[in-house]
């Protein structure tokens, strides 16, 4: 099932992503990402639950031509932050959405005292770990038959100092690289 019109553009950076809070009104969209993403997709509820935890979550959406095509969301704690979730539409991968999501969410934890930035990944997802390890994450430990409906394990990642100046001059490379993609 397409949830999204096929951009006309082709080549590797989509232009004309907007990325806002994530509102009510786009969990249509996302719950159709979702389900094409994931085996065991979020519910709506835990996304109205998490959407109200106001002040301990941050969730973006990426548009494109008006419509949600991916999305991220982060949880704080003291001086910590935790990637809940990312996810792109599928027919729009590889085209750097996943990247300017994770740079903005990033980006926010930084700016909110995040020193600790975490996340967990399915053991298998090496498209994910790749763009993680891009960002900094590296892997800490793994928790066995976290995703229990396959019974996959999940290796925590982690970037442990994202408030220092290398970590800052990581994310200002990723942003630099960007801006390049987005020249062409
Ligand atoms: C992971 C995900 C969010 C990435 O989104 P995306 O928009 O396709 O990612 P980007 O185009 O920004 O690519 C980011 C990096 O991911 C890696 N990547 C992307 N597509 C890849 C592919 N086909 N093979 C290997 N690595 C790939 C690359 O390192 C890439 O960096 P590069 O463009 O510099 O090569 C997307 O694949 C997705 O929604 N997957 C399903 C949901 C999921 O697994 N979420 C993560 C749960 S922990």
């Amino acid at each position: 099932m397409a949830v999204a019109h096929q951009p006309e553009q082709r080549g590797p950076y989509l232009d004309g992503v907007e990325l806002t809070r994530m509102r009510r009104r786009h969990l249509r969209r996302v719950l159709a990402i979702e389900a094409r993403v994931y085996p065991r997709p979020w519910s709506p509820s835990l996304f109205l639950s998490e959407l109200a935890q106001r002040h301990s979550r941050s969730y973006l959406v990426a548009r494109y031509d008006g419509e949600v095509v991916g999305y991220a969301g982060m949880m704080f704690m003291a001086g910590e932050a935790h990637v809940t979730n990312i996810a792109v539409d599928p027919d729009f991968h590889g085209r750097k959405v996943g990247t300017r999501l994770l740079y903005a969410i990033i980006t926010e934890a930084v700016a909110r005292a995040s020193g600790i930035i975490s996340l967990e990944v399915r053991v298998t997802n090496h498209k994910a770990q790749e763009m993680y390890e891009k960002f900094g994450f590296s892997v800490t430990g793994t928790r066995k038959g976290y995703y229990i409906e396959t019974n996959e394990d999940a290796f925590v990642m982690e970037v442990r100092d994202a408030l220092s100046n290398d970590y800052r001059r990581t994310l200002q490379t990723i942003r630099n690289e960007l801006e390049e993609a987005a020249r062409g």
